[in-house]
């Protein structure tokens, strides 16, 4: 099969090594990929926001399957022009998107469905949301809160606010100020859930799904869960706390009334469904769904991965995920650490020179983000999130202990990771 991944993260870096693998692949296309999509696939100079290229590309490349990454392209409807033009795609329909795209809609189907989720309140109006927030302040009702974005914000639509004059912030930081544009004009209130955090995607073609293994993402920049929410700074699979009777609950009271929900509104969902969990003292609650792999947890997910990925994703675009059997997964655990940029998730410096990629160890798995090739051929920063390592070992604290022992062979000026990762196993 030809096959061509759109995208340009770590998390399509994965993708594309995981793809080279199957005994199925002939030709492997990125676009527009990074400097380490080079490596296992030929890199083309498409944009992703460009919906009528990267289909008319894919036809005349004779493309067997597009897979899409990120959420921008899929939640503006990607997915809707290859299918229009009969071309086979891994993701959903924008509409399907709309599970990540709007919170509001996201609420209201899991409302729907009787999915548990944080209770929330939904405003569209700066002066309704505020007078909701000093009347509770009044009753002296509980805070935190959560104030979200309706629309994509890449981690930065959701404030946790600890009393009345954050929360006020907070709406006037959205609805007034519109600092996040039109994703901020309408937003939710939610409970503030306790708890641990844990990822969990599965493979849908719209009514059959298969649960992938599951992950812990790490979000705050800084060690102990401090500082500012990031994309992702590292993450591990498997929890210990992922017992089969958890990943069973999970399955059957929040994954496959969701993907219900989906078919019956009229908009089934086609590829990778990421639900991110809380933990609760009242059972596993959903924090928000995603509509594609995550980043960082595909990094540790997919190397864990024994059966063929593009069988299962040829499957899940037929529409025939019957046809195949489910994943099997590999004992060992594997720990992914993040190195980003001096000043992620704020501004920082791009164009560093990186080195000591060739001196990891064997085992250890480096996947690339923002970091590209300079003209003479030498690698250099180019985002935030440069690098993804990833360790396996038997056991969490194993892996965790061999990609600490490799990641300072890697060195960037200002390069930046937490030492955190996966400790909470030990
Ligand atoms: P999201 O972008 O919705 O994943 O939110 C980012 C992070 O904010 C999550 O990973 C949680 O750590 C936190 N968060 C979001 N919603 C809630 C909530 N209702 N209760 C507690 N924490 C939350
Ligand atoms: N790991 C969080 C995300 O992919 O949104």
């Amino acid at each position: 099969m030809r096959v061509l991944v759109i995208g340009s993260g770590a998390r399509e870096h994965t993708l594309c090594w995981a793809l080279s693998r199957s005994p199925r692949l002939t030709k492997l296309y990125c676009a527009p990929g990074n400097g380490g999509t080079a490596s296992v696939a030929e890199n083309v100079s498409l944009d992703p926001m460009d919906f009528g290229a990267c289909a008319e590309w894919a036809a005349r490349n004779a493309i067997d399957l597009t897979l899409i990454g990120p959420e921008d392209p899929l939640s503006g409807g990607i997915v809707d022009v290859f299918e229009q033009r009969g071309l086979a795609v891994f993701g959903p329909t924008a509409a399907a998107a709309r599970i990540e795209s709007s919170k509001l809609w996201s609420k209201s189907l899991m409302e729907r469905a009787g999915v548990p989720t944080a209770t929330a309140a939904r405003f569209t109006d700066h002066s309704a949301a505020a007078a909701w927030v000093r009347q509770r302040a009044a009753n002296a009702e509980p805070f935190p809160l959560v104030v979200k974005a309706d629309g994509l914000a890449a981690g930065k639509g959701v404030f946790i606010v600890e009393d009345e004059r954050d929360a006020l912030a907070a709406l006037d930081h959205l609805m007034r100020e519109r600092t996040l544009g039109d994703a901020g004009a309408s937003l939710l209130i939610e409970e503030y859930m306790r708890g641990v955090e844990l990822s969990l995607f599965a493979l849908t073609d719209g009514e059959r799904i298969f649960p992938l293994a599951p992950a812990c993402d790490y979000k705050r920049a800084c060690d102990q869960d401090e500082g500012p929410n990031t994309g992702g700074m590292g993450a591990y699979s498997p929890p210990k706390f992922a017992t089969p009777e958890l990943l069973a609950t999970i399955e059957r009271e929040i994954l496959r009334p969701t993907v219900a929900a989906l078919a019956a509104d009229g908009s089934p969902f086609r590829g990778l469904l990421y639900a991110g969990l809380m933990l609760t003292d009242e059972g596993p609650k959903v924090v928000e769904f995603n509509c594609r792999f995550g980043d960082p947890e595909t990094q540790v997910v997919l190397p864990r991965l024994q059966s063929d990925l593009l069988e299962l994703c040829a499957a899940v675009a037929a529409g025939r995920l019957d046809t195949v059997p489910a994943p099997v997964w590999s004992d060992e655990a594997t720990c992914g650490v993040v190195m980003a940029s001096g000043g992620y998730p704020d501004a920082y410096e791009k164009g560093k020179p990186i080195s000591g990629l060739d001196a990891l160890d064997d085992d250890i798995l480096a996947f690339h983000a923002g970091a590209q090739r300079a003209a003479d051929g030498s690698l250099i920063t180019s985002g935030g999130r440069v690098l993804t390592l990833v360790a396996r070992g038997a056991t969490v604290t194993a892996a965790r202990e061999r990609v600490y022992a490799n990641i300072a062979r890697v060195r960037f000026d200002g390069a930046r990771w937490r030492s955190d990762i996966g400790a909470r196993e030990a």
